[in-house]
């Protein structure tokens, strides 16, 4: 059943209209003009608008114009007497799907309205696919480790327990903490996320707890605080390792009082929220270091939560890679591209430093750049050679040394790596690394290659 919304300002063309269409079994709005239909359309969700060419004080052409402008996925259908066909032409050319002439024959209303309400539904599919490109991801993985996340995540979010979700990034701790508002009794209330390290220390307590007008300089107006934002629902403070001492202490009492003043008042605020924290440093050393409150740092870890980092679940890495495939496909109508197996071997091995992020990023990009509906394993391994930055960039592991010192590690494992390749068959590698087997021989001696057979 579809919404219709019928504009026309003649009540006897509105009744006609109005009986066929719910004789269709769909649902029917009517308005006298151009105003009153788009009252409507800002209170309704409609699928299709039929709209008479003439109308009163806004005509039909720029009643027209602001629905397309307003409501792209929504089709019109024009309605005109002989005399105005060519405005219904040039309505058509605007973006109307088609116009019915009067006198309306029954057969035609019946086939527009049907045609018209399937382009919507393609142009609604199309869109909600695009959105899901962008849309918050599932939590994939059925690694012994995910289960245990899930497990955690059941059995606290229903409670209102502190979480502090550790680990590296681009591991999840994000979706984690949505995980969490999503299961809980929260879940209809607000998630307010407060990146700490991306605020400033002189505006952080304005930003959580907010301000009067006139607090300070910039307090032009009074501001709500996240603490605030988040009342009924949960309040996800990310990177809170990074945050001062300074800031620390506030929230700190915050979180022991429940309650707060916005900068510039004396008024004490209490909030109902439920606090969500992250951090990818290591907490207890920046505890000890003194770069982090102790008392705040037992009084976050009520239920600490670990997001491991992929290369320690790489059973999580196919999964999570079928998963994305889907996603980036470019058109719902297309199978979704896969990587060949010596393709999903190299990605397993990869370390990805930086996480399911990193393979995400990834997928995305191979998905765009090339066309192989099996993607090979060159491909996979030409992209990620790519992850690594400039070509010019000098690995970590030569930066400290001598030249010579450099020029002996890197031979060591260029010629390793070629032995291997090659079943420490020590012609065949000498071949086709261009020099002479007893060269060859005296290199491996010279820099204490292990022969492996
Ligand atoms: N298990 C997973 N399944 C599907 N997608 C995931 C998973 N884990 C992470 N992602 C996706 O990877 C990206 C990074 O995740 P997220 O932002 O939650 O990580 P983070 O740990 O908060 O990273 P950072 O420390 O850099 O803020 C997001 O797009 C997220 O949707
Ligand atoms: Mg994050």
């Amino acid at each position: 059943m579809s919404k219709i919304l019928i504009i026309d300002d003649e009540p006897g063309i509105r009744t006609v209209l109005s009986d066929i269409i719910r004789d269709e079994h769909h649902q029917v709005l009517t308005a006298g003009d151009g105003f009153e239909g788009l009252a409507i359309l800002k209170e309704e969700s409609v699928d299709l608008v039929i709209l008479d060419v003439w109308l009163p004080n806004m005509g039909g052409i720029d009643v027209l114009k602001e629905i397309k402008k307003e409501y792209p996925n929504i089709e019109v259908i024009m309605i005109s007497g002989h005399a105005n066909i060519d405005i219904a032409v040039k309505a058509v050319k605007l973006g109307a799907y088609d116009f019915l002439e009067k006198p309306l024959s029954l057969d035609k209303i019946i086939n527009l309205i049907k045609n018209a309400l399937k382009l919507e539904k393609l142009k609604k599919e199309n869109a909600s696919l695009k959105n899901s490109m962008f849309m918050e991801d599932r939590m994939i993985g059925s690694s012994e480790q995910m289960k245990a996340i899930w497990t955690r995540i059941y059995q606290s979010a229903p409670t209102d327990a502190k979480i502090l979700i550790t680990g590296k990034n681009g591991t999840g701790k994000e979706l984690i903490a949505r995980e969490i508002h999503k299961n809980s009794k929260r879940s209809t209330g607000p998630f307010i996320e407060v990146n700490c390290a991306a605020i400033p220390d002189t505006l952080i307590e304005s930003e959580l707890f907010g301000h009067e007008k006139g607090a300070f300089t910039s307090a032009v107006a009074r501001r709500k605080g996240k603490f605030e934002m988040a009342h009924g629902g949960t309040l996800f403070l990310d990177e809170i390792a990074d945050m001062s001492l300074n800031a620390q202490a506030k929230v700190l009492r915050a979180i022991q009082e429940l309650k707060f003043e916005r900068i510039g008042s004396e008024q004490s605020i209490t909030v109902d929220i439920r606090l969500i924290t992250a951090t990818n440093k290591d907490i207890a050393a920046e505890v000890k270091a003194g770069r982090f409150r102790e008392d705040l740092y037992y009084r976050l870890n009520v239920v600490p939560i670990h997001a491991p980092s992929l290369n320690e679940r790489t059973t999580d890495i196919e999964e999570l890679i079928q998963y994305f495939m889907e996603k980036f496909r470019s058109n719902i109508n297309t199978e979704y591209k896969t990587v060949s197996r010596e393709g999903l071997n190299v990605l397993i091995k990869y370390k990805w430093p930086g996480n399911v992020r990193e393979l995400k990023n990834f997928i995305e990009r191979i998905n765009i750049m090339t066309d192989e509906k099996i993607i090979s394993v060159g491909t996979v391994k030409y992209y990620l050679q790519e992850d690594k930055g400039s070509k010019h960039a000098i690995n970590n592991e030569y930066s400290d040394l001598k030249l010579n010192e450099a020029k002996d590690k890197f031979e060591k494992q260029f010629l390793t790596q070629k032995l291997e390749e090659n079943g420490y068959n020590i012609s065949r590698a000498a071949e086709i690394l261009g020099i002479y087997p007893s060269n060859l021989h005296g290199k491996i001696k010279k820099l204490g290659i292990e022969i492996i057979k």
